[in-house]
This record gives structure tokens, sequence and C-alpha cells, in this order.
């Protein structure tokens, strides 16, 4: 990323979740985790995508809530926008898989801008699907981006994840 300006745009939930088989409470979500970890090797901007209604603290009621709005094909309504999308040549986008892709709120925001021509490098933490159809569902919704390769890692990892994920950004030529 050296000669160009990047984003890292990231959905996280942090609190009442399950990891490797139990709930436990996240005090930063996982995909945070990640998401500062990328900033800290390329200096890019960050910035969170935010529904304006939250998810429950609970996490079962959580899930029931994004079931309903991934059946719904639903386009939660965000609190912030980027101003200055047209500045950023890269945009990484991270979220957790939720059902096999990203929350819907990550569908809001990639419909909400023009990424003709930007790379997109998506990351994502999960619990055992990978980065399910992330990618496929990135590539439709931004058919004029170069979607590159993506990262998914163990949630109960994220914190063991830097080399992991400096090794994929080398890969990826995003960073020497
Ligand atoms: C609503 C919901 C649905 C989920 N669905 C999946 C799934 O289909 N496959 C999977 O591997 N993990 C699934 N998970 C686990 C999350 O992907 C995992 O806990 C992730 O690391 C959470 O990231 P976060 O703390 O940044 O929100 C789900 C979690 C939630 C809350």
């Amino acid at each position: 990323m050296a000669n160009s300006k990047s984003l890292i745009a990231y959905f996280s939930r942090k609190g009442n979740n399950y990891v490797g088989g139990d709930i436990v409470n996240l005090p930063i979500g996982n995909t945070e985790v990640t998401a500062k970890k990328i900033q800290n090797l390329t200096g890019s901007d960050i910035f969170q995508i935010k529904p304006v209604k939250s998810y429950p603290d609970d996490y079962t009621e959580t899930t029931n809530v994004a079931k309903e709005e991934q059946r719904k094909d639903a386009r939660p309504e965000l609190t912030e926008t980027v101003n200055n999308m047209d500045s950023y040549d890269v945009i990484c986008i991270g979220y957790p898989n939720w059902y096999g892709t990203m929350p819907m709120a990550v569908f809001t925001f990639l419909e909400g801008y023009d990424f003709s021509g930007k790379t997109i490098v998506p990351f994502c933490t999960h619990e055992g699907s990978g980065m399910g159809s992330s990618e496929r569902d990135i590539k439709k919704l931004c058919p004029l981006s170069k979607v590159l390769s993506g990262l998914a890692v163990r949630g109960g990892s994220v914190e063991r994840a830097d080399k992991d994920i400096s090794d994929w950004l080398k890969k990826l030529d995003l960073i020497q």
C-alpha cells in the first residue's frame, strides 16, 4: 500500500459471543482486533461500520435478528459515512462471518459507495466457516472493483494471528 491511500472499514460486535464452543464476553470484537493489527502493519485509515440499530447484547438474540435480516435481504441503516471515499485506492473490508457471509450492514456499506476501479481486500473472523460466500458476494456488489483473495481468521485465534496477517499482506503485495 506504499503508493496508494488505503482505508480499513470493518464491522465487529463486541460482548457476548460464541468462541471455540463457549459463550464468552469479548471486550473488543474479534474483527476489530484483526482490523487494528492490519492498521498497525499498513498505516491505513480506519472506519467502523456501525448500524443505527445496534444488535442485542445476548448472543442468541443477535443470531435471531441476524438470521431474519439475512432472510429479508435487509440493508440496515448505518450511523456514519466515509466522506472522502474518492481519495482511497485500496479498501480493506472486515467482518465476522454471519451465516455464511457478511452481516447485512456490510452489504449496506458496500452498496453505499462507488468502488469502481478500487481494490477491495476482504478479511473475516469466523468459527469454522472461513470466508463462506463473502468474496463472491463482494464481487457481485462491486463488479467494477478488483477483489483480492481474503484472509479468514478463527475468532479464538485473533490474538495469535500476527504472522498470518503479515504473510497474507505480503503475498498480496500490500506490505513489504
Ligand atoms: C449472528 C452470528 C452468526 C454467526 N454465524 C457464523 C457462521 O455462519 N459461521 C461461522 O463460522 N461463525 C459464525 N459466527 C461466529 C462469528 O463469525 C465469530 O464469533 C466472529 O469472530 C465474531 O467477530 P466479531 O467479534 O468481530 O463480531 C456467527 C456469530 C454471530 C453473532
